[in-house]
């Protein structure tokens, strides 16, 4: 494992020197290097910074120029414009960084210097519920955000904080022991079955629970029963949790993400912290009584009528909600797991009750300097049509069957181009192009932005989507089978032509849009870098030959442009959770 500097980075210390070397009393100026359409790159630090000390930024930029003598890695640098520079680095230090990124397993990215614990509470469905696109998101996101930070070197622990927990199961249990046949046992059943199961006790138990005032008084001690941790009702609360957890397994599956058992621990883990959370809060003057209940106040916070709005640390009947336990699990991720960061991918709406949360643990002591908290709160996902993602009869839409139609779509689309495919191998690669669209059209969009759900953009073969982009890598992937006996190998002694100059200097950058997307949680930043590598792969098919360049050394160059093309385009990909299939 050796990582690679980049061309910008080597660029940008050589000028930084220079600089420094021109204007001492600069300190460590940044030359603010960027790529550019006039050269490679451009540098207009020396701007801001003339003007600052009174300079002449024309004068400044000519004394750097001066002080630069690197042959090898630049090859034209010029003042331009009131003292820009712009810098054009060689061929050969190009081919020649590629191949060191191409002779790496990690193509050359570094590791960071000093990686934390974070960590990623996401993908938190409900039990006994179906889960729905909101839900989509989190998974998504959550799990793009996970592989980015793994790959960066940060230590990564998933919380899968699901809705296992509250009043609601006293009805659902009650109803269970009132009419014991209800519930398949869970190893019995699939996905399909175990929501099926479980929406229809839900329903029944509800419709009985309305009607039925002694119902609702025996669901209401079957609560009680629960939280004070009675056998039997456990055992029953038990048997939701498993059905859904099949129910959830077989969608994740369907989303192609793994998701950990001893990750998935939800409200109820925190049960037994919850009292010893409420008492530190009361002792400390954090949460005060108000009408019973133990709340939070905040000054900042007020709702209608410049009322107040408190955080609800335990109901007037004692009884504990969602707040105890997110306090409950923070006090457990930062003193038992030790987490340095601590990542929501939670719906934007919740917000408010996250701020709450965290000022509630820092003025208690939980959350120190030490610890950052933050919730990247998502957007809703639309129609269509731009308004909130509903079916036709107005109902919230079941995740499985937007999964499944989104498969169908993808495979479609595959039919059509398949050459020599057989219908199954059709059916599983319309699978990963469709599943991998869906996320694709969701990390491509900034998370706290609403974005619209349209499949037939989605899985549209040209613009910004993944199936563009796996269609690149096909290709790739099959002219490197065509290429029979000629290997790909780097050739730094000949000249490129810009489409091959172009398509280089962005496979450089791989590494820094890494660092970049995983230090801001900004998957959106990587999905741009990916269609963009493969715009300018598309642009060097059209223009250079690869299998029929002029000489057998630029054959090779070529194949080895498009090698470490599609490595990176396959290693940037599976970092958002898409499959970049061989053949297509
Ligand atoms: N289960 C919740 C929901 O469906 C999301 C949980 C988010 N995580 C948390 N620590 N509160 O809305």
């Amino acid at each position: 494992m050796a990582s690679v500097p980049s061309l910008a980075a080597s660029v940008n210390q050589r000028v930084a020197d220079a600089l420094s070397a021109a204007l001492p009393e600069a300190g460590a100026a940044d030359p603010l290097l960027r790529r550019s359409d006039r050269a490679d790159f451009q540098a207009n630090g020396m701007l801001a910074l003339a003007k600052k000390l009174k300079g002449n930024p024309r004068e400044l930029a000519t004394q750097v120029v001066e002080r630069i003598t690197a042959p090898e890695l630049i090859k034209d640098i010029e003042v331009s414009g009131p003292g820009f520079l712009n810098i054009t680095v060689t061929d050969t230090a190009l081919v020649q960084t590629l191949a060191a990124r191409a002779a790496d397993d990690r193509l050359g990215v570094p590791l960071k210097d000093e990686p934390g614990v974070t960590i990623i509470d996401y993908a938190q469905p409900n039990v006994a519920k179906e889960m729905h696109v909101g839900h989509l998101r989190s998974a998504v996101i959550g799990d793009a955000l996970r592989h980015l930070l793994d790959f960066t070197g940060e230590k990564t622990i998933g919380r899968h904080h699901i809705g296992d927990w509250g009043t609601q199961f006293g009805m659902l249990i009650q109803y269970l022991i009132e009419h014991p046949g209800e519930l398949a046992p869970a190893d019995e059943v699939d996905g399909e079955q175990a929501m099926s199961n479980l929406n229809r006790v839900y329903k029944a138990s509800r419709a009985v629970f309305d009607a039925d005032e002694e119902f609702k008084e025996r669901a209401r001690k079957r609560v009680v029963a629960l939280q004070s941790g009675d056998k039997e009702t456990l055992d029953l609360w038990q048997r939701f949790v498993d059905e859904s957890k099949v129910y959830f397994y077989s969608v994740f599956e369907k989303l192609d993400m793994e998701i950990r058992d001893d990750e998935i621990v939800g409200e109820s883990a925190y049960n037994d912290m919850m009292a010893e959370t409420a008492r530190l809060l009361e002792e400390s003057g954090v949460a005060v009584r108000s009408e019973g209940a133990l709340v939070v106040f905040f000054d900042d916070i007020k709702g209608k009528d410049d009322q107040p709005v408190p955080l609800i640390v335990q109901k007037a009947d004692g009884g504990f909600g969602y707040a105890a336990s997110d306090l409950s699990a923070i006090r457990n991720r930062v003193f038992d797991l030790h987490a340095t960061t601590l990542l929501y991918v939670v719906d934007v709406r919740q917000s408010l009750h996250f701020k709450m949360v965290f000022e509630t643990a820092r003025r208690a002591g939980w959350l120190g300097d030490e610890v950052t908290a933050h919730n990247m709160g998502y957007g809703t996902v639309l129609g269509a049509d731009g308004k909130p993602f509903k079916t036709r009869e107005g109902e919230t839409v079941r995740l499985e069957d937007l999964l499944d139609e989104a498969a169908q779509r993808a495979a479609e689309v595959v039919r059509e181009k398949a050459q020599d495919l057989t219908e199954e191998e059709i059916q599983e690669r319309g699978a990963q192009v469709g599943i991998g669209a869906v996320k694709y059209a969701d990390l491509s969009t900034s998370a706290n932005r609403d974005y619209k759900f349209d499949l037939d953009q989605m899985v549209s073969l040209n613009g910004d989507t993944s199936v563009y982009i796996q269609y690149a890598h096909a290709r790739i992937k099959s002219i490197l089978r065509k290429a029979g006996d000629a290997q790909p190998a780097a050739h730094a002694e000949l000249e490129l032509a810009p489409a091959e100059r172009a398509l280089g200097l962005h496979l450089d950058q791989f590494g820094e849009t890494v660092a970049d997307a995983a230090a801001e949680y900004a998957p959106h930043k990587l999905t741009a870098y990916l269609y963009q590598l493969a715009s300018l792969y598309t642009t060097f098919y059209d223009q250079c030959p690869v299998l029929k360049a002029e000489t057998p050394a630029q054959v090779e160059n070529r194949l080895f442009l498009c090698d470490i093309t599609a490595r990176t385009l396959h290693k940037g990909m599976s970092l958002l959770g898409i499959r970049t299939p061989e053949r297509l």
